[in-house]
């Protein structure tokens, strides 16, 4: 195995000697260079061209978050660690964004830094070897960065809103667990909240606090897989991917519905299946997101001010030119004690339901209070075997819709 050549780059002498003492006894470990600024940092990373540079945030002319940016962007193969005094999240967030592959405080803990060390020095090899590999072979499917996430899909991914016109009728539970049971590890599921305001899609999969929307948004026109891989929040325990809403209300007019949708379209390069979740209120990035999606889930229920609320917004996908074939009508909270039965309600609409999602409130309200979907651990139960359907005649109408059409649905 090849060494891993490290450039060591920061102001102060003392952590410059410090951090060379720590790797002296590391013999895969090979100190290639140091420098004082970010702007010799550059000039020595195009002259040495190390796999890992340790990267120091204040320094005198160029700051470290630059100095990576423009180092990533000629020689993406060499990976930065940044060192900085700061904890602070906003800086690792910024730190993240620019490219750098790890964040460590200052002074780094001996072991700390060696594995954050390998870590990016593996993550180095395989870039260079996959470079060399790329420039013989003429850019193969996906690309490297594709490659490099794992995810590209083989075909364009397939935006499924989830909208309910009638408030607290279960969108939100019906598209977090309609995401989980999409994913697989051939069709990836990303699962985004598209209620701006008052989006709680993080707390049904207990995920508050971490990055939002508002990390992408801003900044959708220089995006690349990598920083999207790693902005997303990964939900452990499915294996789905979260783009949680802002955190404050007051945050939702910060991203235009013109950047929502083209951070979807983003997504599509990346995942099989974008789940998007709504507020009943039609905002104008809800209705761009209907407007721009392959397929609606409409859900109601048994109740006739729902039903009702049903009838209207078919009335408007009409109004909108959305074709009937794509909207997923599905009945949530379904109790066969209520004598308005699915076949009725589809007879009314003249829109039959494809799914039936019966009610179990125990099963439902445990679950987001504990921050766990009940596809997780209840998928044998009714309650999940109906989202199971649901997925299901989701799938259906994909492959319905794209036979048709003779070509991949979604916007063109
Ligand atoms: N099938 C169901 N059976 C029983 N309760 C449900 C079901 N689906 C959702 N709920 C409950 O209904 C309430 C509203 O659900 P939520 O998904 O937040 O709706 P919305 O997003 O439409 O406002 C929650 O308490 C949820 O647990
Ligand atoms: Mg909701």
């Amino acid at each position: 195995m090849d060494k891993i050549r490290v450039l060591i780059v920061d102001d102060i002498a003392e952590t410059r000697e410090n951090v060379r003492k720590l790797l002296q006894f590391e013999s895969d470990v090979d100190v290639v260079g140091t420098a004082r600024t970010g702007r010799e940092g550059i000039q020595l990373a195009g002259e040495l061209d190390p796999d890992v540079i340790l990267m120091d945030i204040n320094m005198p002319d160029i700051d470290g978050i630059t100095a990576t940016e423009e180092i990533r962007q000629k020689s993406p193969h060499i990976q930065v660690v940044i060192l900085s005094v700061q904890g602070d999240p906003n800086y690792m967030r910024r730190a993240m964004l620019a490219g750098a592959r790890d964040f460590l405080t200052k002074p780094p803990m001996g072991d700390d830094l060696i594995s954050a060390i390998k870590r990016a020095g593996e993550m180095a090899h395989s870039e260079r070897s996959k470079g060399a590999k790329q420039q013989m072979s003429v850019s193969g499917p996906g690309g490297m960065m594709g490659a490099m996430t794992g995810f590209a899909p083989a075909t364009k991914g397939k935006i499924i809103v989830v909208y309910s016109p009638k408030g607290g009728t279960g969108c939100t539970t019906v598209a977090v667990n309609l995401a989980i049971a999409l994913n697989n590890e051939d069709t990836r599921a990303v699962l985004v909240d598209g209620n701006l305001q008052f989006g709680d899609v993080a707390i049904f999969v207990n995920e508050q606090g971490k990055n939002t929307v508002l990390d992408i948004a801003p900044r959708v026109d220089d995006l690349d897989n990598e920083i999207v891989d790693e902005i997303l929040v990964k939900h452990e325990a499915s294996g789905i991917r979260i783009l949680a809403a802002p955190q404050k209300p007051e945050y939702a007019e910060r991203v235009s519905a013109d950047q929502f949708i083209r951070v979807l379209q983003f997504l599509q390069n990346m995942y099989s299946y974008i789940v998007v979740d709504t507020s009943t209120i039609l905002t104008d990035v809800v209705l761009s997101t209907v407007d721009n999606s392959d397929v609606v889930v409409l859900i109601t229920t048994q109740e006739i001010p729902a039903i009702k609320n049903a009838r209207s917004f078919l009335d408007l996908l009409q109004t909108m030119g959305i074709n009937k074939e794509r909207v997923v009508f599905a009945m949530n909270r379904y109790d066969k004690r209520i004598s308005i039965s699915p076949e009725r309600v589809s007879e009314n609409l003249k829109h039959e339901i494809a799914a039936t999602i019966p009610f179990d409130e125990k099963i439902a309200i445990t679950a987001v209070n504990r921050g766990v979907p009940f596809m997780l651990d209840n998928k044998s139960q009714p309650i999940g075997r109906g989202i199971l359907s649901l997925a299901e005649a989701v799938r259906a109408r994909i492959t319905a819709i794209e036979a048709v059409d003779g070509a991949p649905i979604g916007k063109r």
